[in-house]
């Protein structure tokens, strides 16, 4: 018999016929009449599917009766109209198979259990009720991306891993390499010989797909990527992981307005597959995880989001009259608790920021004619600050070798990117989306590393 998902049975309500279904026990409940009620979960959907197993079922006392939270089974029965208010329907199981058992030492037990503690038993968070809803609007935000960029004519290009490049010019990169670290071969000057290396030269795990990305969009038109990025920053804090995902849109003959309008457009698109196909989820996570959660993402796709200059926001940060940690100044970077006081005090919605400083941005974005800023915009949003970083491309040739000297990079070892300004260059802008504060935001987690499967962060990469 085809075997039954517990979401299409509640929403094909197929009674009178006869089913099987699969899935872990989440409770078992022996009842005075000579029976036990099984509340069954499959992952399919958060509620679980309630099965009345008779005595009368050959295996009642030597299995049934023993089920523990967590044991795995296959029932065969018959769909009823439930007597209970809880559920429209359950099963009368006319067998019960007891695949794997689970003693009482079972970790997840009917209570609810702190996110620290979940977090070292990754291997069976999932099946509880919050991880399993963040797993499923971890799905959906990712399929929503591709139905956006596919709607749009976007290529979805796949940009490599290992790379030669540190495209954001942080030296946050983890290296990548088959040496002997005990007895590394070195140049007759005492130095690590990387000729010797796999790759016959120095590499590490990319931190953006963006250089890579530039390329296609300079034939292809509108690209996007979407895949794994590696940052060694040695932040602790409720939004940072080592291994996170990035999508990168990057699209040719686009200026920074088009990008602040495409990346205003992404957000809502798939914040709204969201509230459109998660509500069970999401009510879960509005009524033990974030109150009010609903409420703010359909806050989100309901107005416009602002626009604002970094000069504009340093005057009104300035102006603000509250004592930050970092003091406001033109020049510095722009820290959370900044960011979030524009969002979530100053404008109570998410804002469009554009034209930072170039001291402290990446070589690749455009300068402005003021020489002093750069043609880029960050994306924020209440609770979580920064959520997309993005720019125009700088595709002037000799202002781009120009801003690579000025940072100390070697324009050789760019040389493609150097070149596509050489051959046929044109305006182009793009961003980038953190995959996992779109899913903080749209789960209400506090912690990023709890909206990822299996986080990496300093001294963590278990499981
Ligand atoms: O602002 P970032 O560093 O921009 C880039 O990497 C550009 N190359 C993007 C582009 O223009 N194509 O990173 C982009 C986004 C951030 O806004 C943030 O959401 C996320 O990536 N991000 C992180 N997410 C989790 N953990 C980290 N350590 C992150 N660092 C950046
Ligand atoms: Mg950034």
């Amino acid at each position: 018999m085809q075997i039954h998902r517990i979401r299409q049975l509640f929403e094909q309500s197929p009674v009178d016929q006869r089913i099987a279904v699969c899935g872990w026990v989440r409770t078992r409940r022996d009842a005075k009449g000579g029976f036990s009620f099984i509340e069954l979960n499959d992952g399919s959907c958060l509620k679980n599917l309630q099965v009345i197993a008779d005595e009368k079922l050959p295996n009642y006392e030597s299995e049934v009766k023993k089920l523990g939270t967590g044991a795995s089974v296959r029932i065969e029965g018959t769909v009823v109209q439930s007597q209970g208010k809880e559920q429209a329907i359950e099963v009368r199981a006319e067998s019960v198979q007891v695949y794997g058992g689970s003693p009482e030492d079972y970790p997840l037990q009917k209570k609810r259990h702190g996110f620290d503690y979940l977090r070292t038993i990754a291997h069976l968070r999932p099946r509880t009720n919050t991880f399993g809803a963040v797993t499923r609007i971890r799905h959906t935000l990712a399929m929503a991306v591709h139905d956006f960029f596919r709607a749009r004519g976007f290529f979805y290009v796949h940009t490599p891993i290992i790379t030669a490049l540190d495209c954001e010019g942080a030296g946050e990169m983890f290296q990548v390499t088959t040496l002997d670290l005990d007895k590394p071969p070195r140049t007759p000057e005492g130095k690590i010989d990387y000729e010797r290396d796999f790759f016959g030269k120095r590499t590490a795990l990319t931190v953006s797909g963006q250089l890579e990305g530039e390329i296609y969009a300079m034939a292809l038109g509108n690209i996007y990527t979407f895949g794994p990025t590696f940052r060694a920053e040695n932040s602790n804090t409720t939004r940072h992981l080592a291994e996170f995902w990035m999508i990168e849109p990057e699209m040719a003959f686009a200026d920074l307005e088009h990008n602040a309008y495409i990346a205003e457009e992404f957000l809502k698109h798939v914040i709204r597959a969201v509230l459109e196909s998660c509500g069970e989820d999401l009510n879960l996570l509005d009524q033990f995880v974030q109150k009010g959660l609903k409420a703010s993402l359909e806050h989100i796709v309901a107005a416009p989001f602002a626009r604002m200059t970094y000069t504009e926001a340093i005057d009104v940060l300035q102006k603000s009259g509250q004592t930050f940690e970092f003091k406001p100044e033109w020049g510095q970077s722009l820290q959370t608790e900044h960011e979030r006081y524009l969002t979530e005090v100053h404008l109570k919605k998410p804002v469009i920021l554009t034209d930072y400083p170039k001291d402290f941005t990446a070589f690749y974005m455009r300068l402005n004619d003021d020489g002093k800023t750069v043609r880029n915009m960050d994306v924020l949003v209440p609770q979580i600050g920064e959520i997309i970083g993005g720019s125009q491309r700088e595709e002037r040739y000799d202002v781009l070798l120009r801003r690579m000297q000025e940072g100390g990079l070697n324009p050789e070892d760019y040389a493609f990117y150097v070149d596509l300004r050489k051959y046929g260059t044109a305006p182009h802008a793009g961003f980038g989306l953190g995959f996992e504060r779109l899913v903080l935001l749209c789960t209400g987690m506090g912690n990023i590393r709890d909206v990822i499967p299996f986080p990496r962060t300093p001294g963590h990469a278990d499981f």
